[in-house]
This record gives C-alpha cells, sequence and structure tokens, in this order.
C-alpha cells in the first residue's frame, strides 16, 4: 500500500512574536522531511492578510478562519473577549478541517500549536490526532509556570509581596519578583491569563509521554531544559524568522533604513524596537529620547504606525520628532532580523520578546535590556545574569525608566568598560553557539529531525 505523504496541521496565537517562529517551524519541516512533507498552517483571516505569500507554495499552504476581528483589534481591554471567540470560532474551523481533510485523503499526520490556545489540544485529542506543543518562549518560562501550578504558588506569592525576597525553583536561578511572567505579580490585570497558561500544562497530563518543543537551545538553558522531571523539554530553536514573513515594510520594500545603516561605522548605531505588541506611555517615549540624544550615538528606533482601533499612535507621543531625526533614523516596521545581523549595529534596546531575545543572540549583539509584561522579565534575567551579554534597565517609583538610567546602560554596553567588553564578548559567543545548534548535525538540529523521522514514520 502507498504509504501516506505526511500532513502537518500547526496552528498559533495570531500574534506576531507566536506566528514568525511557528513559519520557521514549518519551513524546517518541510526542509527536513525532504519533499514528502506538506503543512497546512491554519492561522485567522486578519493575520493572514498581513502575511507575504507562501515561500514554498507546493508544501506549505494556508487554511484561514475569522476569529471574528477580521480588521483587527486593539489589545487594551480585548484580549480576554479575543481570546473567548478565538477558542470558539478556532475549535469549530480545526474540527472541520481536520475532518475534511480525512475525508478527502489527506489526513493530517501530527497538529502543532504554540501556547494561549490549548483548545487546539483538546480537538486533535477529540479526533484522535497526535499532538505537540512548541513552546515559543523560553524553557525557563514553562518551568515557572508548572511550578506555581505544581506547588510553588504560595512561595511565588509570598516573594511578590516582598520584593527583595528571592525565591529558587527546581533546577532555576535564584528569582525575585521582577523576574517572573508578570501575569504571576500582584499587579497583573489580566487575570484571565493564567488559567489559559495552566490549562496549556493541563492538556499535556492527559498525554502518555508529554513531550514539548521549545525554541531555545540546548547550550543555553541545559538546566532549564531538564528542570521538570515529568515533561520532557526538546530544545528545537532558535527558530529564527525570515525577512518575508511580515509585509508591515515602512517604504515598500525600499528599505531606506538599509541604506542608512549601509552609511554608519561599524557596531555605532543603537536599534531600538520594542516588538509587535507593547504600546508606550508618553512619559516613558520622550524619556527614551532623551536617553538616545544624550548619548550621542546613531539610532534606528521602530515606532509602529497606528494599528486598527488604536486611538494614539506612539509617534504622536514624541514632542522632540524633529531633533530625533536629525541624529537618527526613526521607522514604523523593518526587517529586523536583517536590521540586527547589519555590521554597523552595536547595541539593541529590546522589550526581551523572546523570539527578539534569540534574534539579538543570534546576531551576536549586545542588549540593554527593558523588559515590559508576560515573559520578559524572565527574559531579561537571562540576559543580565545567566548569559551576560547586557544590562537591565532599572525603573524610578513611578515606573518609567529615565533618560540618564537609558544613557547609562547604552554606555555600559558600548563603552569601554571591562564590563562591556565582557558582553561583548559574550554576544559573540552565544552567536557562535547559536549557529551550531541549528546548523546540520548540531544540538536542535538533530532534535528536530528526530521528531520529523518519528511523524513520518
Ligand atoms: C510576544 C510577547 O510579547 C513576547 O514576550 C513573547 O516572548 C512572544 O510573543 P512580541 O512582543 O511581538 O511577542 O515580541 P517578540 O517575541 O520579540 O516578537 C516580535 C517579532 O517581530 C520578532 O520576530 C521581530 O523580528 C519582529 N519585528 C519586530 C520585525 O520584524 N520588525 C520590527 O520592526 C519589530
Amino acid at each position: 500500500m502507498e504509504q501516506q505523504q505526511p500532513h502537518f496541521l500547526l496552528v498559533t496565537y495570531p500574534a506576531q512574536g507566536h506566528i514568525n517562529p511557528a513559519l520557521q517551524f514549518a519551513n524546517r519541516l518541510i526542509h527536513l522531511g525532504g519533499r514528502r512533507v506538506h503543512v497546512t498552517f491554519a492561522i485567522t483571516i486578519n493575520a493572514h492578510r498581513r502575511m507575504i505569500k507562501s515561500p514554498h507554495p507546493d508544501a506549505l499552504s494556508f487554511a484561514t478562519f475569522s476569529d471574528g476581528y477580521d480588521d483587527g483589534f486593539k489589545v487594551e481591554g480585548k484580549i480576554q473577549e479575543h481570546l473567548d471567540q478565538l477558542k470558539r470560532n478556532g475549535t469549530k474551523a480545526l474540527t472541520e478541517l481536520i475532518l475534511s481533510n480525512a475525508n478527502q485523503g489527506r489526513p493530517f499526520t501530527c497538529l502543532i500549536y504554540t501556547l494561549l490556545i490549548p483548545w487546539a489540544a483538546e480537538v486533535a485529542r477529540e479526533l484522535h490526532l497526535p499532538s505537540t506543543l512548541f513552546w515559543i518562549q523560553p524553557a525557563m518560562v514553562l518551568d515557572i509556570y508548572y511550578y506555581y501550578y505544581n506547588g510553588f504558588a504560595d512561595v511565588i506569592g509570598n516573594c511578590n509581596n516582598d520584593p527583595s525576597h528571592s525565591i529558587q525553583l527546581p533546577g532555576l536561578p535564584l528569582l525575585n519578583s521582577r523576574e517572573l511572567p508578570s501575569f504571576m505579580l500582584a499587579s497583573n490585570t489580566y487575570d484571565y491569563l493564567l488559567p489559559i497558561f495552566q490549562a496549556d500544562l493541563e492538556v499535556l497530563e492527559k498525554l502518555s509521554k508529554p513531550r514539548v518543543l521549545v525554541n531555545t537551545f540546548d547550550a543555553l538553558e541545559i538546566e532549564a531544559l531538564k528542570a521538570i522531571e515529568k515533561l520532557n523539554l526538546v530544545a528545537v530553536g532558535p527558530l529564527i524568522p525570515s525577512a518575508y514573513l511580515d509585509e508591515r515594510d515602512p517604504s515598500n520594500g525600499s528599505k531606506d533604513y538599509m541604506e542608512w545603516l549601509n552609511s554608519k561605522p561599524e557596531s555605532s548605531v543603537i536599534y531600538v524596537s520594542f516588538g509587535s505588541i507593547s504600546v508606550l506611555m508618553k512619559q516613558q517615549m520622550e524619556e527614551i529620547a532623551r536617553g538616545l540624544l544624550d548619548c550621542g550615538r546613531p539610532f534606528l528606533w521602530v515606532i509602529r504606525a497606528k494599528e486598527n482601533g488604536e486611538e494614539e499612535k506612539e509617534e504622536e507621543k514624541l514632542s522632540c520628532r524633529k531633533e530625533l531625526e536629525e541624529k537618527g533614523m526613526i521607522v514604523p516596521w523593518c526587517s529586523q532580523v536583517y536590521v540586527l545581523s547589519h555590521p554597523s549595529v552595536g547595541c539593541f534596546v529590546t522589550h526581551c520578546g523572546w523570539n527578539s531575545t534569540l534574534e539579538g543572540l543570534f546576531s551576536g549583539v549586545p542588549m540593554v535590556a527593558f523588559p515590559q509584561w508576560t515573559d520578559q522579565g524572565t527574559n531579561a534575567k537571562l540576559i543580565e545574569d545567566v548569559l551576560k551579554t547586557g544590562v537591565r534597565v532599572t525603573t524610578n517609583n513611578d515606573g518609567i525608566v529615565v533618560g540618564d538610567e537609558i544613557k547609562s546602560c547604552l554606555e555600559l554596553v558600548v563603552g569601554d568598560g571591562e564590563r562591556g567588553k565582557e558582553m561583548r564578548r559574550n554576544a559573540m559567543k552565544w552567536k557562535e553557539l547559536a549557529r551550531e545548534a541549528v546548523n546540520q548535525g548540531g544540538s536542535s538540529y538533530s532534535n528536530l529531525k528526530a521528531f520529523v523521522d518519528e511523524c513520518c514514520g
């Protein structure tokens, strides 16, 4: 009998930080599985609209469904509503998709899904389709959630009430409250998100041999990958997104910013980006502007254009835009992986989204860690204390990072002091190790190849 073509179904929460690594994951499946593999990427209509055409139309196709927000939605205040509707519509759409593919003789081999959508695993279980969680944050963050729900909620809660107090979780470095995922903090205003992370872990308990594929690599998180006895965490990263994934290009492809970077000396430019979700307050924007101007180096700053439903553009929050544009360049979006790998970039001011962190490591660029929420405080801990390739900013009593603090962090990273030199040396070391992991024969390459071979039978 002719063997079925392996057919993977990938589904993600429709945010840039989830879609980018998942698409790269799809590319690797296709690459490692040879011509035999087909991937169907199930995605919301709104997220799909932003994506440029499939790079491998024969092997990667898209199945779209509506989450009820086809024209986009404002993140603030609407996440819960969106998650509920995504679950309702997504459950129905995935069920129909899986059944209709089976009926047409193109059944799925395995469902791969990212965090925040545990309902996808439930659909697979109901329909007897194997499923695997692809964790798009570091292993250390998964460990913290796991221990929170497995005996350490009180310990973590107490630490939260006393920020000077540190906690020790199995296999992890000492952590204080600013290094925990923000949803565990007393100040968290997204109460409904913690139960979703819990559900992400609970669905794994229903599997006989729970395994999670993690966007990290062995050398980066060897202890954290082994910190949970009951879960097999397998490193398959870094899955670095290719630039074709998003068409929010500021200049319709002319990439003025690349020409601007070409005109700057090696390692001189500070690149500033807060990812695809975080929105900064006006006061914070002004302080960043002050810090950059006082530092005196050229900078490329991504200030996102207004999205559908947003009331105020970030750029409208700046009173000194003209002065900024004399010293640096402001863009509404850029091809971040290209920017970070440009030789003129010498420092990355980042919100520490895990994709940005991995991209910074992969490019060998030292960082100023400026976390905002979710996993970013934990990622900043990794950058500063574990990997020693950056420095974390400190907020004042009002929760603002002032211009002087930003300037002194920048000077520490790019300056001639011993600590700056060490951070830059470490950045080069992590660049080598990250590349080694994904190159043929490397640890992540081999782990992913083993997964593909297992699925392809
Ligand atoms: C979200 C969460 O906020 C983050 O903490 C989590 O780890 C992943 O999901 P986001 O905030 O968007 O993601 O940050 P990040 O993970 O860094 O992903 C942003 C992606 O957008 C990166 O791949 C980056 O390369 C890309 N990007 C960003 C661009 O291509 N151009 C830009 O101008 C800015």
